[in-house]
């Protein structure tokens, strides 16, 4: 039986990613920073009929990695796959971002990988298991976009990083693969901090953006599904969504479109498209959960 490690599984893409290695038979261990929430996905996937364990980490804390990794080490023996899905995505133009906001994602979407990548890529050298090591990047690693450059810097970082520690993990066959999803159906923004605003504009923003991510067409299933075929084949680079797919041809064809289309989004335009969008919600969001997982 493989053991399976998905940081931020107690939420969207990480869930879903805990829950189908379950249903494979594979033991998984879902360390996320809200540890209720990863008792409760524990708890489903057990009733399921599934194995699964519930660990508190906050990703950003490099001590603890250690310390997780030789729990895990004593209660399961060397895990076979580590999932760096944990992450958040703030907004805010580059100079209105604090140097305090820009260091938190930093912290929780780039460093997260560091720390993780470093201590279980040593336990599976050091057990001889020819493991596998999944970053979740995005797409907006291939979009210099005016809305997210903290999150966009970070996730480019997470995507270069990922192919080095590929390069380097070859001879000792672990695998490494960075998953570049699009808009995927998750509370990934109404999680996240608007640079700029106070106490009760974030909060106004946070439920107005998150609620709008509740039209994207794709939902976590299909990133778990992407991320576990990757598994399987050992792809390098995993884009997710036609837009994703666009983005990464586009990007690498002419850069400087993708700077021309970066200039589009303001948030001006997000603040007068909110209320607009904000009430379709209710008639689409039922029929979008129906069709697409
Ligand atoms: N949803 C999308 O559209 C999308 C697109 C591209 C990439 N991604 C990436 O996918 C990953 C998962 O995102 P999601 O959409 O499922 O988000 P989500 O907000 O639904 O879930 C994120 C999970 O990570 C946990 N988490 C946050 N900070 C943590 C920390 N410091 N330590 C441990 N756990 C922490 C949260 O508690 C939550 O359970 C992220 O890395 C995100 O950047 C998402």
């Amino acid at each position: 039986m493989r053991t399976v490690i998905v940081t931020g599984g107690a939420a969207g893409i990480g869930r879903a990613t805990a829950e189908l290695f379950a249903a494979q038979g594979d033991r998984v261990i879902i360390a996320d920073i809200d540890e209720p929430a990863a008792i409760v996905v524990a708890a489903a996937i057990t009733a399921a009929g599934g194995l699964a364990h519930a660990y508190r980490l906050d990703v950003a804390d490099e001590d603890r990695w250690q310390e997780f990794a030789d729990w895990c080490g004593r209660e399961f023996g060397p895990a076979d796959i580590l999932v760096n899905n944990a992450g958040v995505m703030d907004t805010g133009g580059f100079a209105e971002t604090s140097a305090a906001q820009w260091q938190r994602t930093i912290d929780i979407d780039l460093m997260s990988i560091v720390h993780g990548s470093r201590v279980f890529a040593r336990q599976m050298i050091d057990a001889g298991v020819h493991g596998h090591i999944v970053n979740l990047s995005s797409a907006a690693a291939f979009f210099p976009a005016r809305l997210i450059p903290a999150y966009a810097s970070a996730k480019a970082a997470v995507l270069m990083a990922s192919q080095s520690l590929r390069v380097e993990l070859r001879r000792h066959g672990i695998g490494v693969t960075a998953i570049c999803p699009g808009a995927i159906r998750t509370d990934l923004l109404a999680h996240g901090e608007r640079a700029g605003l106070s106490d009760s504009e974030q909060a106004a923003w946070r439920s107005g953006t998150g609620s709008v991510q509740q039209l994207a067409f794709a939902g976590p299933d299909k990133v778990a599904r992407a991320i576990e075929r990757a598994v399987r084949r050992d792809s390098a680079v995993v884009p997710v969504n036609p837009e994703a797919w666009l983005a990464y041809g586009l990007f690498r064809l002419s850069p400087a479109a993708m700077r021309l289309a970066g200039r589009l989004g303001s948030f001006a335009l997000a603040d007068a498209l909110l209320p607009r969008v904000q009430p379709l919600l209710p008639r689409v969001q039922p029929l979008l959960n129906r069709i697409t997982k």
